[in-house]
């Protein structure tokens, strides 16, 4: 058996009809006849024609490797016109932080979202990974939820009273979260988490917070705190970490009682709660890191921060504003078996409207702190989360997430190691992660700081987004929506390998 031609392409060059005609002239010439073409998957996306032919009593075979479409780079020239418009009026052209990364010229403006897909003021297409950075987890229009915010637009938009649905939403998430005894709302994971501080200290009598470098609770003074750092060195010693500030006008004064530590370090925790077992009123933490990261908590690091904080009597807080709905119903605590005293949800409880939870138990959330709010438990966000919670406890959705994560991470790390860049990538159900730099997942926020390729990272996101492929623009968060299709990943998964192919030598 010998190999008689061998044709490789150029990634992403379809081979032409006059490459064809040579293909069938070359075969011709030698006298061969071509037995058989087939088409195969040599590995997830390279697909190979491969000829099977005869020459003078000899076999061989042709290969032509790659057959994809040419992929160009969109244009989004009114996405930058409108970003300079709305720049003269709105403060920086965006009214979140999250809506542009710091070095974007412009971000991409969007029409609309159907699907797993959202759509730019210049008709261009993208398969969606950020889902409006968490709540999408149904992705965009869902018909359920559409539906039920419909029917109660019927019934008043704001109400600011008792509703049916209220009562019910109520008791079903009493239903399905595991710390649920009592529930309370805020429209907002930043406030919801405002609220969990104020009845930890209500409850226990305490003022100190323990808070992780690197873990984002929301904007307010003393919750925005230790959230970044380019450097280790700016956070200070390991044992007693620096405070770090991210804005003008934050009162720093306000974050004297908070305590900052590395997060999945058991015997640090130990050694700062026994010391100030008296004046810690709660530690709050993100069960997986997905903020700031992505970081997954240390085999056992859950349970044993719960059996210490039930030691010294402080309020273990989980801060489910993305996890939870994502990685289970009852979020990270059903999925990792560690019930927090208290919880945070906001984000995907209600599929893209603005409402939180704060769910725990009852002896701390009747401690008489006030819930107050306009908005507060507005009904058509109540109606929305009902018809969430009902489409996510049907079917399989928790099953898809499982196996389309595992086949966008496995198919990411099969490229990675075909074009030789390290990185880590993993998925738990709907929230995928990667990072670029490192093949294990980071232990704390300083390993991610000293050894995750940002730059890298922010390279592959401009570009997906040249090829219609949409990511976070910072720290490797993926969401996967109940909408997106294997055909959706298998495309992603091209895209990459067409990054990873332009990129290989700058990572
Ligand atoms: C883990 C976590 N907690 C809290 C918040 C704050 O939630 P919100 O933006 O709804 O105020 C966020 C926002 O990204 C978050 O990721």
């Amino acid at each position: 058996m010998i190999i008689i031609k061998s044709i490789g392409y150029e990634d992403n060059v379809r081979s032409t009809p006059q490459e064809e005609t040579f293909i069938s002239f070359l075969l011709l010439r030698t006298g061969t006849k071509s037995s058989s073409c087939t088409t195969y998957n040599a590995s997830l996306y390279q697909r190979c024609a491969f000829f099977l032919v005869f020459w003078e009593g000899k076999i061989g075979f042709v290969i032509i490797l790659e057959r994809n479409e040419v992929m160009e780079k969109l244009k989004t020239e009114k996405s930058k016109a409108l970003f300079e418009e709305t720049k003269m009026y709105l403060v920086d052209g965006v009214a979140s932080s999250f809506h542009k990364a710091a070095d974007e010229e412009y971000p991409i403006c969007l029409e609309k979202g159907k699907g797993s897909k959202v759509y730019d003021v210049d008709g261009n297409e993208y398969i969606d990974y950020i889902g409006a950075f968490g709540p999408m987890i149904l992705g965009f229009c869902p018909d359920a939820v559409n539906q039920a915010v419909i029917k109660q637009l019927d019934k008043g938009s704001h109400l600011s009273a008792v509703t049916v649905d209220l009562c019910n939403l109520s008791k079903k998430l009493t239903e399905i979260i595991p710390c649920a005894e009592k529930v309370s709302y805020q429209n907002s994971g930043t406030e919801a988490n405002m609220h969990a501080f104020r009845l930890a200290r209500a409850y226990t009598g305490k003022k100190k917070i323990i808070k992780f470098e690197g873990q984002y609770h929301g904007w307010s003074d003393e919750e925005k705190v230790s959230i970044d750092a380019n450097f280790v060195s700016e956070l200070g010693v390991r044992e007693h970490p620096n405070r770090l500030f991210h804005s003008k006008g934050q009162r720093h004064e306000t974050a004297d009682d908070i305590i900052i530590l590395p997060w999945n370090d058991l015997e640090l925790l130990e050694c700062v709660m026994q010391k100030y077992s008296s004046e810690i009123a709660a530690v709050i933490t993100e069960p997986i890191m997905c903020d700031s990261g992505p970081i997954l908590p240390k085999p056992g690091y859950l349970a044993g921060m719960r059996a210490l904080s039930i030691r010294y009597n402080i309020v273990l807080i989980f801060d489910e504003v993305i996890t939870g709905f994502r990685v289970a119903l009852g979020g990270a605590q059903q999925y990792y078996n560690v019930t927090p005293d208290l919880a945070v949800f906001a984000k995907a409880i209600a599929a893209g409207y603005p409402f939180a939870a704060i769910a725990g138990k009852k002896e701390i959330m009747e401690s008489g702190v006030q819930a107050s709010g306009t908005f507060n438990a507005n009904p058509i966000a109540v109606a929305a989360s009902l018809a969430t919670i009902e489409t996510l406890e049907k079917g399989e959705i928790y099953k898809q997430f499982e196996l389309l994560g595992n086949l966008l991470t496995k198919g990411i790390i099969e490229l990675g190691q075909i074009y030789n860049i390290t990185l880590f990538c993993h998925s738990v159900r709907s929230i995928c992660m990667i990072v670029f730099g490192m093949s294990e997942p980071a232990e704390d926020f300083r390993d991610y700081i000293e050894k995750a390729d940002s730059n890298g990272y922010k390279l592959f996101v401009k570009k997906a987004q040249e090829y219609g492929i949409r990511f976070t623009s910072k720290r490797g968060r993926i969401y996967l929506s109940s909408q997106h299709t294997e055909e959706d990943i298998m495309k992603t998964l091209e895209v990459i390998k067409l990054i990873f192919s332009e990129i290989k030598g700058d990572m």
